[in-house]
């Protein structure tokens, strides 16, 4: 068993506790008054991403600090056993190796004796294939048509990514497709689409790593009695298709086995979308587009594999997300992706990082004794600056954001892209910056007889300032940015979950939830009424049975 010190006791650990001391003091107007360097010496750049971190409350021994701290905790052999496929994920005695999907066809990686570059070569061949028929419209439907909707049936790492993704790069979508994600439960997700397509130009794609996820099976049992309504289970194998790592479960599906896409259970979940779970978005996009957006990923890899720590970019963001978390008191961090297509990306980090990292004890089972992994929230910019900005701004926590933009758009709109950056980058300058007390006094109109009034406003009218954040910019969202970015933030987690010591690489925190649910579904659908929970869960089942 990999076993660490726990971080508090680390010498790194131990000198950044005094060194925030003084931070706590600092205000980044002053550190940018008094080094013309900052942007440059706090920036990065690698797979066509570029960070600029200047706007964060770090010095030149901050940073020297969290770096050492990096290298105490060993992240470069973590990193390495990682990509060398260690079996890292012990609680599940796996291997980790989503970065081997975007690895190139010339590269051997053995695990267990198998080669499984090959492997998911042949698989990605097989997505090749297909994705070139449906495409062509050489793949019919039952009535010989071509297929013009796709519907992704699947949850959490088997919907957010590929949805995150279709959406980010709907640029690129074949103008037939259209795409759809259907994961929740709740039948007016599913309801609310069948209404809307024609069975008989539809793909479903069932996809689930399991393929025992209550929800997912749920809906595809549905899907399939909708379509069964007009055509006949032989037509079946031309409209429904499954991506998962349970081929026996697929077989008693009736799915045909040619059109199941394996992948293997050495890919999470949130880590799935380069697998056959990138299937809707192969479709969408083109396979050769999707060799772009994994070589874009393993572009990163190659970045984060050999890089410098002090130049790492996912390093960099993970050691700053540290010192916030475990030095500065931020409990959350917002994403603010300056691009509408990027709309998803928020609730895909949401699964990447508290999936990963929100675990309250060690690899080794002792419970940590600093706080894990923070809240990630957000929205597009710049609808958030007129919702919840006036918290970042004003408010009494200091959340730290990290912006994302694109420096050309893909669409022809004149004037929208520049009034887009000019909001981005006013809203990470006035973060930092802030609004004196002087400044809005100076600001006010010739004072008048209401002098006393005016007065009265300034500590509404003041902003703080101090407020930190990340601007990731890149030249335009594309395939191989998006994968970088994806890969960025993989690792980013990655890092901190060495940096915790927790296992990043498995979920059992979701399975008590989804044991009682299906113990309160026989419940509701039994004629008893059970007795055996708490008084106000008995009392809610009451009332639902009472109404169903
Ligand atoms: O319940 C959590 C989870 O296991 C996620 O980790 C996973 O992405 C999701 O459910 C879906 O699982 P599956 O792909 O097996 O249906």
């Amino acid at each position: 068993m990999i076993s660490h010190a726990d971080l508090t006791a680390q010498a790194s650990f131990q000198a950044l506790q005094a060194h925030v001391i003084d931070a706590r003091a600092w205000h980044l107007r002053d550190l940018f008054s008094q080094d013309s360097n900052r942007f440059s010496k706090f920036s990065t750049e690698a797979a066509g991403l570029f960070l600029d971190y200047s706007k964060n409350r770090v010095s030149d021994t901050t940073m020297q600090l969290l770096f050492s701290l990096a290298r105490e905790r060993a992240i470069e052999a973590r990193r390495d056993a990682m990509f060398s496929g260690e079996k890292i994920n012990l609680t599940e005695q796996r291997a980790v190796l989503h970065t081997a999907l975007r690895a190139p066809r010339t590269t051997t990686l053995m695990l267990d004796g198998q080669n499984v570059i090959a492997d998911i070569h042949a698989v990605l061949d097989q997505m090749k294939t297909f994705t070139e028929r449906v495409r062509s419209g050489q793949w019919a439907g039952r009535t010989g048509e071509a297929i013009t909707d796709i519907v992704n049936i699947g949850i959490g790492g088997s919907d957010l990514g590929p949805k995150m993704a279709c959406q980010a790069l709907r640029s690129f979508a074949h103008p037939r497709l259209t795409m759809h994600f259907v994961s929740n439960v709740d039948g007016h997700d599913l309801d609310a689409l069948l209404q809307n397509i024609n069975p008989d130009t539809t793909l479903v794609i069932i996809a689930s790593k399991t393929f025992t996820t209550l929800e997912t099976m749920m809906n595809a049992q549905s899907a399939r009695a909708w379509f069964l309504r007009n055509g006949n289970e032989s037509d079946l194998p031309k409209h429904f298709v499954a991506v998962s790592t349970n081929t026996e479960a697929i077989k008693k599906f009736g799915i045909d086995p040619e059109n199941m896409f394996p992948f293997w259970d050495w890919v999470g979940g949130r880590y799935s979308i380069w697998s056959a779970i990138g299937l809707s978005l192969a479709l969408s996009i083109g396979f050769e587009n999707f060799n772009r957006f994994l070589a874009g990923a393993h572009a990163m890899d190659r970045h984060f594999q050999s890089a410098r720590l002090e130049q790492n970019m996912p390093v960099i963001l993970a050691l700053i997300g540290l010192w916030y978390r475990n030095f500065l008191d931020s409990s959350s961090i917002s994403i603010a992706p300056y691009h509408q297509d990027l709309r998803y990306f928020p609730s895909y980090l949401q699964q990447l990082e508290m999936e990963s990292n929100g675990k309250r004890v060690a690899s080794d089972g002792t419970p940590l004794s600093v706080a894990s992994c923070p809240v990630i929230w957000g929205d597009v910019g710049t609808n958030g600056q007129h919702a919840y900005f006036q918290l970042l701004h004003q408010g009494t926590d200091v959340i730290p954001v990290d912006f994302i933009a694109t420096l050309k758009p893909n669409h022809a709109l004149p004037g929208h892209h520049a009034a887009l950056l000019a909001n981005c980058f006013a809203q990470s300058e006035a973060f930092m910056r802030g609004k004196t007390a002087d400044e809005v006094r100076a600001d006010m109109p010739a004072k008048t007889a209401a002098e006393s009034d005016a007065e009265s406003l300034v500590p509404h009218k003041t902003f703080p300032g101090n407020r930190p954040s990340n601007t990731i910019l890149m030249d335009a969202l594309t395939p191989a940015t998006l994968g970088a970015l994806i890969a960025l933030y993989e690792h980013k987690t990655f890092v901190q979950g060495v940096l915790w010591g927790v296992n990043s690489f498995d979920q059992w925190g979701v399975e008590l939830g989804k044991i009682l649910a299906k113990n309160i579904q026989s419940e509701l659908s039994g004629t008893a009424y059970p007795d055996l929970h708490d008084s106000s869960t008995n009392g809610l089942i009451a009332r639902a049975k009472a109404a169903l």
